[in-house]
């Protein structure tokens, strides 16, 4: 029988501080660090839910919509969202968390496809998988249309083929 899996199957949770070499000349995490940083989550997350070797296939999103500070703890949060055949999506939610209070904010978020891979670097089949909160289902049926957009972008998909992608403008 084949085997299902649930996002919260996949929930990674990294933690971690700014440091000094960690940012730019506003005393800001840089970029660079911050997407290293979900890259990373974002692969346990696949393999958690694929168990499997796993390589970044592409960055689909990302959102610098607010800067950290050195000295900021940051928390990434990442959960794979969709199973397709040998891919998957994870989505991250990036949070910075007051020293004094412990409140956390919101600071950025991020999509990666990553895919599952054998010891040849070859994609195998990975398990389905199955949202069960709103939040994971509305995110479970977007994954499809991010999916088509990223490889039509990527010169892998004929525009005409991305069904679900052209309902968007057509409906
Ligand atoms: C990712 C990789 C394994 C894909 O290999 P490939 O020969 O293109 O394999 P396929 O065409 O069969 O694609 C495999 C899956 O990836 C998906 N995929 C490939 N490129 C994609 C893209 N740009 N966006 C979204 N999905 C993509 C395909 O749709 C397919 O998904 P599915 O099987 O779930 O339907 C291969 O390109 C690779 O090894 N890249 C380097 C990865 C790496 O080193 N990452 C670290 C960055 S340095």
């Amino acid at each position: 029988m084949e085997e299902i899996r649930h996002p919260k199957d996949s929930h990674t949770i990294l933690t971690d501080l700014v440091l000094p070499g960690e940012t730019n000349p506003l005393n800001n995490l840089f970029g660079g660090e911050l997407l290293a940083r979900m890259d990373r989550a974002a692969g346990i997350s696949a393999g958690r839910h694929s168990r499997r070797i796993v390589v970044t296939a592409s960055v689909n999103h990302v959102a610098f919509n607010r800067s950290i500070l050195l000295g900021s703890v940051v928390t990434i949060e990442a959960k794979v969202s969709r199973a397709f055949n040998t891919s998957m999506e994870v989505i991250l939610d990036v949070w910075t968390e007051d020293r004094q209070t412990g409140l956390k904010t919101k600071a950025n978020e991020a999509i990666y496809t990553f895919v599952a891979v054998d010891e040849t670097g070859s994609p195998v089949r990975i398990p389905k998988l199955t949202p069960e909160t709103e939040l994971e289902k509305q995110r479970y049926d977007a994954a499809l249309r991010r999916k088509q957009l990223s490889l039509v972008l990527a010169g892998k998909m004929k525009p005409n083929d991305a069904t679900e992608l052209k309902a968007l403008f057509t409906s």
